[in-house]
């Protein structure tokens, strides 16, 4: 009896060890960077480093006036949380118009670690986008290199995420995908076309299952059209390049203007769901919703559910603006990661969704080791980054 009772409250008190965090970090500090928009952290796959020196945090700015506009980073931020006025964020390159996503680029894709920089937006002089690898293993960075450059019209990039598309082993970007040929850090890779008229601004890679195979599919959001849609191909192989196999189908015809859809295990009931995030522009209001994957994505119905709205933006010169921007996943600490719910699952993660056009951008991570994230806010209108901590 006793033992027994000894077992009972120890799984008890496994289970309180972890509360809850707060929604809201604590705020830690501010740095001036005029027209701060798009933020990544990344931490760097070199283990060598010390671990505060693994982490550098990218910034996009972009005046919706004048020519190129700056690129900036702040490396190892970790040994500078205690005094953020003070940060000296350095320029990294001016070379691009209208700089959007720095996008992570693995040492596998090119010989070396570095980033890959999407460029170009739809207002009048900016509308001339490129795709710039750089390297950035070296101090100053070596690049840019565009690997768009052969493009032949007035392109704006968003996103790149690496994938093989060809099953070849080397690694592809679509819905326009690039070939990387094996040149690594070089200049006008060539292009092909996945799909045209529909997908534009963000998309998402998810593996799923139907009819007793797994097909390779990218949920892209349309934002012109105000649609999400799902593309894959009947290749046995997953292999993209024949056009005639590649099919695709709307997922929510009223879905407003798509900025962005993240595929994640949202609840961690261990099936992926995606998220996307909308604005309704018959309403002038913007919102998140979460989309369920139906057992067989070709023909059925995807359940979804709204789960934030309210989200209003600025207006911009000369361009559509829209509110919320990019969703991104995390947990607030390494304890509250770990730890599992009453029901033994873990519990699910925080949300931080980034309010685009409302002038406010956000990327994270632990900086400085601690076990509790980081969040860094790009305020584009007011010209400043924020940042802010989850530890006491
Ligand atoms: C990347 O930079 C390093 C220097 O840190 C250099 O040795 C290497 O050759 C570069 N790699 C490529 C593919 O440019």
């Amino acid at each position: 009896m006793g033992w027994w009772l000894r077992i009972v409250v120890a799984v008890v008190v496994v289970v309180a060890a972890v509360e809850k965090p707060g929604w809201q970090p604590r705020f830690l500090g501010q740095t001036a960077l005029k027209h701060a928009a798009f933020t990544e952290a990344y931490i760097s796959e070199d283990e060598t480093l010390d671990y505060l020196d693994r982490w550098t945090i990218y910034i996009s700015t972009f005046d919706p006036f004048g020519g190129v506009d700056n690129v900036y980073r702040m490396r190892s931020p970790g040994r500078y949380l205690d005094d953020v006025a003070s940060w000296q964020v350095e320029v990294m390159d001016n070379s691009a118009f209208w700089p959007n996503n720095p996008d992570y680029l693995p040492s596998s894709i090119g010989g070396a670690e570095g980033v890959i920089w999407s460029s170009g937006f739809l207002v009048p002089g900016k509308t001339e986008g490129q795709l710039q690898m750089y390297n950035t293993t070296k101090d100053p960075v070596l690049g840019p290199y565009n690997i768009a450059s052969k493009d032949t019209l007035a392109w704006s990039y968003h996103r790149v995420v690496w994938k093989d598309m060809d099953v070849d082993g080397s690694t592809k970007h679509d819905l326009l995908w690039f070939e990387n040929t094996g040149a690594g850090f070089s200049e006008g890779w060539p292009a092909h076309v996945v799909s045209s008229g529909g997908p534009d601004v963000h998309f998402a890679l998810v593996t799923l299952s139907a009819g007793g195979r797994d097909y390779h599919c990218i949920v892209v959001g349309e934002f012109f059209n105000e649609k999400v849609s799902i593309y894959w191909t009947e290749s046995e192989t997953n292999d993209w390049t024949d056009l005639d196999l590649v099919k695709s189908r709307v997922i929510n015809e009223k879905a407003g203007q798509v900025f962005d859809v993240l595929v994640d295990d949202f609840n961690r009931d261990g099936v992926l769901e995606f998220c996307a995030t909308e604005f309704r522009t018959d309403l002038g209001v913007g919102q998140v919703t979460v989309y369920f994957f139906p057992d067989d994505f070709r023909t059925d119905e995807f359940p979804h559910l709204k789960i934030a709205d309210g989200f209003r933006p600025n207006q911009v010169f000369g361009s559509p603006t829209m509110s919320p921007g990019t969703p991104k996943v995390y947990y607030p600490s390494k304890a509250y990661a770990d730890d599992v719910a009453e029901d033994g699952l873990p519990h699910k993660p925080f949300l931080l969704v980034s309010g685009d056009d409302d002038g406010r951008k956000m990327t994270h991570g632990d900086f400085n080791g601690d076990g509790y994230e980081e969040v860094v806010v790009a305020g584009y209108t007011i010209g400043q980054l924020y940042v802010y901590t989850y530890a006491p």
